[in-house]
């Protein structure tokens, strides 16, 4: 059996597809080990919950003084996933880029899912700015990647699947991102699907 931990600041509806998918028999031989939330009010907590999933909300205000750096806050995440027997980590909408001391201790084992194609909107904001770059016409389309991550760098790393998105002249911010986060739930699936049979 492969353990995952999927690690989430928000709505959750990638967790959501990933515990659909172990439901429904698209991710063989996987299960959702762990839940993490660095965020106490991320609606997928909820959905974790409803799962009968083990969650730890894991806040870094406790680490936010000199005394006790990012290092190891990352540190101690490490341990805690590490605990739960996890083979591989989901970052599913994971607002924190970890450090040395949390990558060393699953090296090619940590998987990013971000709202752009490799390159392109690394951060929170990828598709506002993809919105607003097409709106100056410098783009007439953008994606969605799922990424290994193998150090410090923010939503880049070695591209395990990608998609192109085309963005439409009639399309609404809301529009482009429904339809981002619909290919999300299903490229996030078959990538995982992948990495966990190879
Ligand atoms: C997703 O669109 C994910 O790609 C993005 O956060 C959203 C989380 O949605 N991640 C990033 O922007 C990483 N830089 P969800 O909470 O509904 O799964």
């Amino acid at each position: 059996m492969h353990n995952l931990a999927v690690l989430i600041s928000g709505n959750g509806s990638n967790l959501q597809a990933i515990l659909d998918a172990v439901d429904n028999g698209d991710l063989p031989d996987a299960r959702v080990a762990l839940v993490v939330s660095n965020r106490k009010d991320a609606y997928g907590m909820q959905r974790a919950f409803k799962h009968g999933v083990p969650v730890v909300y894991f806040p870094k205000l406790p680490y936010t003084n000199a005394n006790r750096p990012r290092a190891d806050y990352d540190a101690d995440l490490a341990r805690i996933v590490q605990g739960f027997g996890v083979e591989w980590v989901v970052q599913a909408g994971w607002m924190h880029i970890f450090t040395d001391a949390f990558i060393r201790h699953f090296p090619n084992r940590i998987v990013n899912l971000h709202p752009a194609l490799p390159g392109m909107f690394p951060g929170a904001h990828a598709i506002e700015e993809a919105y607003a770059a097409y709106q100056r016409g410098e783009i007439d389309h953008t994606g969605v990647m799922v990424h290994l991550v193998p150090d410090e760098a923010v939503d880049a790393g070695p591209v395990v699947a990608q998609m192109e998105i085309p963005i439409l002249p009639e399309d609404s911010l809301e529009d482009l991102e429904k339809r981002i986060h619909a290919a999300e739930h299903t490229l996030l699936i078959s990538a995982l699907r992948n990495l966990i049979t190879h």
